[in-house]
């Protein structure tokens, strides 16, 4: 048992890419001692990015960063954040400024505040989530650079903090590449901006940077227990108590700083009807980190999903990180609180969080709700696999999903992509992120949305090649909306994998309050005809261990451009974006309510 243990910690520290200033990633920051930095930020919006480049596109060394100020009265200074607009952080700026609601490119960021530094201790600069590229400065000092917009970053910013005043400047680009992750084409919006919260974090010179405590599968009597410090140092204590539990153990950490243990307990279950969470605190040095943690084993037999033992049906919904009302991106507990109560309405114990990693609040508040999550990289459609930096940026989200979630007990599945074309190339650029997952983390499942396209005679068979690497099959259908509108009922489906199979999207669009015929597209009835057909088709799948359908609620989407009806949204939502229930609601409820 021991090797085993051992192995998952190493394999994390040598497969991401870490730049200068930035420091691995901090687990559990929501309960650290840190200082907010949301609320309102100067911006400046620039299309040209001269506040970066001269007109030679060379680096400025005295840009936008500098926030500089004339200090005689012919000195040139073009730019004033203490005079420019304010944008309540964390937020998008295509929802909260109408001159940007279509805009991508660079916008610049600026916030001061007042700081006391803690002597002896270092402090690191967090952020949530910022779409897509951030480069970052304090005090007019580069501390670093971070590309992706939907996992956390932090910079240890303990050189360039001060007593008293200090500013930090976030240059955020959304432009899409076709070699980032997402790559061009995505059909949600590209909220630009500071999309999740912005804290400064108090830590010790030597500190947990992060740890992973789970129920073993194969002994429900034993947790195993990992941990890292910052610092590569033996012979430090680190104490465990989780009093319920009656676990109280004093660790000692290895050369590399790390501690890896056993531990004797026999918690209650975490499950759907029973989310139980234990109070765990983790001291150093007088320094004491508290969470709560759930218990929970997750596997496969065949095509059964086994869930403490038990077969589980995933009763799921697919949910994109917006809030309702046309908001922007969803950010808060209270978002979070919302859409998942809405979920819960629908009979679900399973949510898809698609396409990204969604925010924290979204899987802490799920947990606490007793919704069991699949989390997702944004590996979407047709990304540059022949790309090595595509590969890398790829491969640093998944390892940032994971750590920043691992202790959760409710994600069961880490997904590495979806709905991409078959190739040599694409499988072998998935086959490395399905091992990655496998190694960093081998009590979860992995999975990825394939597709079934069409039906020769009525028959559906999936075939890819990524069955090897994963442990649930997954695949997307529109039968009933992109193909065979009137042939669900005809129906065959040869799944040929011994694994669980979840219908990772299935769905079509619908106008809130559009009645007609149910052969009328867009109208309610369209949309609950399709539910009906769906559902009683699905119900024939051999191992159809869950689904997802295609979505909670409509969202916005540049795809999405017919007047009158979709204007900017995707209408498959089950809910419209003010959370009505559309009819095909009440089909959904009724099939999971059987369940
Ligand atoms: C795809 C895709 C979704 C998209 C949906 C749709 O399957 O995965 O991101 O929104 O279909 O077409 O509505």
């Amino acid at each position: 048992m021991m090797k085993k243990l051992v192995i998952t910690f190493v394999m994390l520290l040598t497969s991401v890419v870490i730049r200068a200033g930035e420091v691995p990633l901090l687990g559990n920051v929501l309960n650290r001692p840190t200082t907010t930095l949301n609320g309102d930020w100067n911006y400046i919006v620039d299309v040209q990015e001269c506040g970066y480049y001269d007109y030679r596109h060379n680096k400025l060394r005295w840009g936008f960063f500098q926030n500089a100020k004339p200090k005689q009265p012919e000195d040139l200074i073009e730019y004033d954040f203490d005079k420019s607009d304010k944008m309540q952080i964390p937020s998008d700026w295509n929802t909260r400024d109408q001159r940007l609601f279509f805009y991508e490119g660079t916008v610049w960021f600026k916030r001061s505040f007042n700081y006391q530094p803690k002597p002896g201790h270092r402090t690191l600069l967090y952020f949530g989530a910022v779409n897509y590229e951030a480069i970052v400065f304090v005090n007019g000092v580069e501390v670093g650079k971070h590309v992706g917009g939907f996992t956390p970053f932090n910079f240890d910013v303990t050189e360039q903090i001060h007593e008293g005043e200090n500013f930090v400047i976030v240059k955020v680009d959304n432009k899409r590449d076709k070699d980032n992750v997402p790559t061009l084409i995505f059909d949600w919006w590209n909220y630009g901006g500071i999309t999740r919260d912005v804290m400064l974090v108090d830590v010790p010179q030597t500190y947990i940077e992060n740890y992973s405590l789970q129920l073993d599968r194969n002994n429900l009597k034993q947790l195993n227990f990992s941990l890292q410090l910052n610092e590569k140092v033996a012979g430090r204590e680190v104490s465990i108590l989780i009093p319920e539990l009656k676990v109280k153990r004093t660790l000692i950490t290895d050369a590399d700083g790390r501690i890896a243990a056993m531990l004797k307990a026999k918690p209650q279950l975490w499950s759907p009807e029973n989310p139980k969470l234990y109070k765990v605190e983790l001291t150093l040095d007088g320094e004491t980190l508290a969470d709560e943690i759930g218990f929970r084993t997750i596997e496969t037999r065949g095509k059964q999903l086994l869930l403490n033992g038990k077969p589980i049906f995933l009763k799921g919904i697919s949910i994109h990180e917006e809030k309702p009302n046309g908001g922007g991106r969803a950010n808060s507990r209270e978002d979070a609180q919302t859409l998942l109560s809405w979920a819960k309405e629908l009979g679900c114990n399973f949510v898809r969080l698609a396409h990204y990693p969604h925010n924290e609040f979204m899987v802490r508040e799920a947990e606490r709700m007793g919704i069991l999550v699949w989390s997702e990289i944004p590996v979407y459609w047709t990304i540059s696999w022949t790309n090595e930096q595509t590969f890398a940026n790829a491969s640093r989200q998944l390892n940032d999903m994971i750590r920043r979630d691992q202790n959760r007990a409710n994600v069961i599945i880490w997904s590495i992509a979806n709905e991409t074309p078959h190739s040599a190339e694409r499988d072998a650029f998935l086959g490395r992120l399905a091992r990655q997952a496998h190694e960093m983390d081998g009590t979860r499942l992995v999975s990825m949305a394939m597709e079934v396209l069409s039906a020769p005679n009525y028959h559906n068979r999936l075939q890819d090649n990524m069955n090897q690497y994963v442990d649930v099959i997954s695949f997307n259908q529109y039968i009933g909306w992109y193909r065979d509108v009137k042939d669900a009922s005809k129906m065959t489906w040869e799944i040929p994998y011994e694994k669980p199979v979840i219908i990772s999207e299935f769905g079509g669009g619908a106008k809130y309050g559009l009645h007609g015929q149910k052969n009328q597209r867009w109208t309610e009835e369209f949309q609950e005809n399709l539910y009906i057909e769906n559902t009683a088709m699905l119900d024939k799948i051999e191992g159809l261990a869950g689904t997802t359908p295609w979505i909670l609620k409509d969202f916005r989407s540049p795809r999405r451009v017919l007047n009158g009806i979709q204007d900017y949204y995707n209408r498959k939502g089950l809910y419209s974006d003010k959370g009505e229930k559309k009819k095909a609601f009440y089909v959904l409820k009724a099939w999971y309510e059987g369940k």
